[in-house]
């Protein structure tokens, strides 16, 4: 049988099948309980890029974009506490960072809630975007001074 024939088939299905944003060694901040973090919050992008993709109605994508503001404040509050109680000296810029991130998730829910935007493919690299560039260009500098506090 002519299996190769399928191939393009195949990579067709798993394109579409994909998610968004893997998970991938290279996001590793080396602190366990963080990447745990991390994770959850890329889980909660694919499920809204899965969502998009499927058609999902507000029912459905209102409480994931909730979710995905929810966990991000958690997530970043839960950073903060670890720079405070380990005297990080480049807590003040990354708490403004995060400020900045949080406005502009909560600027995205509320132009979703309005109306006045939809979840397309742009808002979709948007978010993994600003995952990533967080994750790479931010987080990843506490690593090697939380790990020297013990923090693993
Ligand atoms: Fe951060
Ligand atoms: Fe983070």
């Amino acid at each position: 049988m002519d299996l190769w024939k399928f191939g393009p088939i195949n990579n067709l299905i798993q394109r579409y099948k994909m998610a968004l944003f893997n998970w991938s060694n290279q996001y590793s901040v080396n602190i366990k309980q963080i990447d745990e973090q991390h994770k959850i919050l890329i889980g909660i992008i694919n499920e809204l890029h899965d969502g998009m993709k499927a058609g999902r109605g507000k029912e459905v994508m209102g409480p994931l974009i909730n979710k995905l503001v929810d966990y991000t404040v958690f997530h970043f509050s839960f950073e903060e506490k670890l720079f405070t109680s380990n005297g990080y000296p480049e807590a003040s810029s990354h708490k403004n960072t995060h400020a900045a991130l949080v406005k502009k998730v909560n600027e995205l829910k509320k132009d979703y809630d309005s109306g006045k935007a939809i979840l397309s493919m742009e808002v979709m690299n948007f978010l993994k975007e600003w995952l990533s560039g967080h994750i790479l260009g931010t987080d990843k500098k506490y690593s090697s001074f939380l790990n020297s506090k013990g923090v693993v």
